[in-house]
């Protein structure tokens, strides 16, 4: 399988790290922002309209719904995908968004489909451009007002261009973390989201004007990742993909994409990666396990700190830690109310149609009444024998609480900080994690294309710790790098059937006071979130 090569292909090892050039070649440095030159762009809203959703309704599905129109959309897309301030030190100067990026780099790009029009999302001047307008006549599908398509696209190269052939997971990982933003932007309107998991990437690539070949003449191009609906009751009529994009193709279309590097560096195997993970037909084992969109009347409440915390505050001032402050302690209380939000069925996890196949293990730092050590939590209990009987088996599988298992009790600052590539943010915080997903079973069983869906998964793992970590009053990191078989090595694991893919850290962040920070937007200036 071309997934399984690519993923062991770009492992690091403690004596090698996965091919890339090695250094930056930064007269190639990608441009973050990209347009579509041509294409009328149309200014969406500044106005904040959920200013006073609390942080803990963000996930019980009970928020009063937002008519969906222009205004709502643009308070969606500003508290997802858009900017959450500049930066800058010396003369460097950068913007940083609301959905996290391994590196900053940003390779994912938001669409929104409604109304006849087909947009693409321009954060910086948060506004979209128009890439087409369907005529009324042929509007039908694409017509209906009370809910809307948002799609998420990677430009591979922005990624590749620092992290060379272990690019194409860290696009996965920020799809995921953007479709956790999504939906919980779409949350705190009142708004439902599904993905569509029967949109062929062939249909959502012509929705979106992807595959015009001369809109991207010399740009770089735009890979599909996902599509959902979103709005008040988007399950009531789930769009099929063939009269969309046929509406689409005989639409008027306008822009063209910029070129956002003036050279490109090829990782073939990043190709092939590509091209075999894509969802190709409807005709495939749909990437359902039944219904096509999860029944939202079983949406268990998670358990939860009474929480005063604003929505739009918390989504807003997310950000990485770049360092923890050592003497930071979380208390038990917020830490086993973070294990809640990570089992499925409320959001983010209803935005998804597949069950839970990540599962983490823990390295418990500084936990109020939680003994240091490394821990199993188990998203799906039933995981458990099966871990069991894999991994090392002097690991004890005490159950501390509900699926969350102390496996050996132990200092493991050290050992985190090494298996994270000798970050210390893996050891400074409360704890840091890593997150294994069965692996290949589902590649074999339902194909190559949930590779990505495996990342996805991770990153909204991790999105939603980021924002449990801001609610907490302490910060979060992900972490793309850590050292793989290693990681597989101090678990006892072998062979394809678990793999790690993606480490996290939370802990007391200690600020960086050489960086001067300004707001997302300058209208935004004298406005608290
Ligand atoms: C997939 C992913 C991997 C990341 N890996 C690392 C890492 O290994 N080390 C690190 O310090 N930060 C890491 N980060 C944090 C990013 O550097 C950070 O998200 C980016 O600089 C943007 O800053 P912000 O999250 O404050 O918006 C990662 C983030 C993501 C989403």
């Amino acid at each position: 399988m071309i997934a399984v090569r690519y993923h062991d292909s770009t492992k690091h090892h403690f004596n090698r790290f996965a091919p890339s050039l090695g250094y930056l070649d930064w007269a190639t440095q990608p441009n973050p922002f990209r347009r579509y030159e041509g294409a009328p762009l149309r200014a969406l809203s500044r106005a904040p309209l959920a200013s006073d959703v609390p942080y803990a309704a963000l996930f019980t599905n009970d928020v009063p719904p937002h008519a969906v129109g222009d205004d709502s959309i643009g308070e969606f897309l500003r508290c997802s995908m858009g900017l959450s301030a500049w930066k800058q030190y010396g003369q460097s100067r950068w913007a940083l968004r609301v959905n996290p990026s391994s590196g900053n780099l940003h390779p994912t790009e938001a669409w929104i489909v409604h109304d006849g029009r087909v947009c693409h999302y321009a954060p910086r001047e948060h506004a979209l451009e128009e890439r087409c307008v369907i005529e009324p006549e042929q509007r039908a599908p694409v017509g209906s007002t009370n809910v809307f398509l948002v799609a998420l696209t990677s430009i591979v190269w922005r990624e590749a261009w620092k992290y060379g052939e272990r690019a194409f997971r860290y696009c996965q990982h920020d799809t995921g973390h953007a479709i956790a933003a999504l939906r919980f932007a779409a949350a705190m309107l009142g708004w439902r989201m599904h993905l569509l998991p029967h949109w062929p990437d062939t249909e959502v690539a012509a929705l979106l004007g992807l595959d015009r070949d001369a809109d991207f003449a010399d740009a770089e191009r735009e890979e599909p990742e996902c599509i959902a609906i979103v709005g008040r009751d988007p399950g009531a009529g789930i769009p099929e993909p063939k009269a969309f994009t046929q509406a689409a193709r005989e639409g008027k279309w306008s822009g063209r994409a910029n070129r956002l590097s003036s050279g490109h560096v090829t990782w073939p195997l990043i190709g092939e990666a590509v091209a075999a993970t894509r969802y190709r037909d409807a005709t495939e084992e749909p990437r359902t396990n039944g219904s096509l969109i999860p029944d939202p009347g079983s949406v268990p409440a998670p358990p939860s700190l009474p929480n005063t915390a604003n929505a739009r505050s918390i989504i807003l001032q997310r950000r990485s830690a770049l360092a923890f402050d050592a003497r930071g302690v979380l208390s038990r209380d917020a830490f086993l109310a973070m294990l809640g939000r990570l089992r499925p069925g409320a959001p983010p996890w209803d935005v998804i149609d597949w069950p839970p196949h990540v599962h983490l293990i823990f390295f418990i730092h500084r936990v109020q009444d939680v003994t240091p050590g490394v821990y199993a939590f188990l998203r799906d209990p039933a995981v458990r024998g099966e871990w069991q009987a894999v991994m090392r088996p002097e690991f004890l599988w005490e159950e501390v609480h509900d699926g969350f298992f102390l496996l050996v009790p132990i200092d493991t600052g050290r050992i985190a900080n090494r298996l994270s590539c000798d970050q210390d943010i893996a050891e400074d915080g409360f704890f840091s994690l890593a997150m294994i997903a069965r692996f290949e079973e589902p590649l074999r069983r339902r194909g190559e294309w949930f590779y990505r869906r495996l990342f996805w998964e991770c990153g909204m793992i991790g999105q939603t710790l980021y924002l449990e970590a801001e609610a907490a009053g302490g910060r979060a990191t992900g972490i793309g790098c850590y050292y793989d078989d290693p990681v597989h090595d101090v678990l006892g694991l072998s062979g394809h059937a678990w793999q790690n893919l993606y480490h996290f850290s939370m802990g007391l962040p200690v600020e960086d006071t050489r960086l001067t920070s300004e707001p997302g937007y300058q209208w935004e200036e004298s406005r608290t979130p």
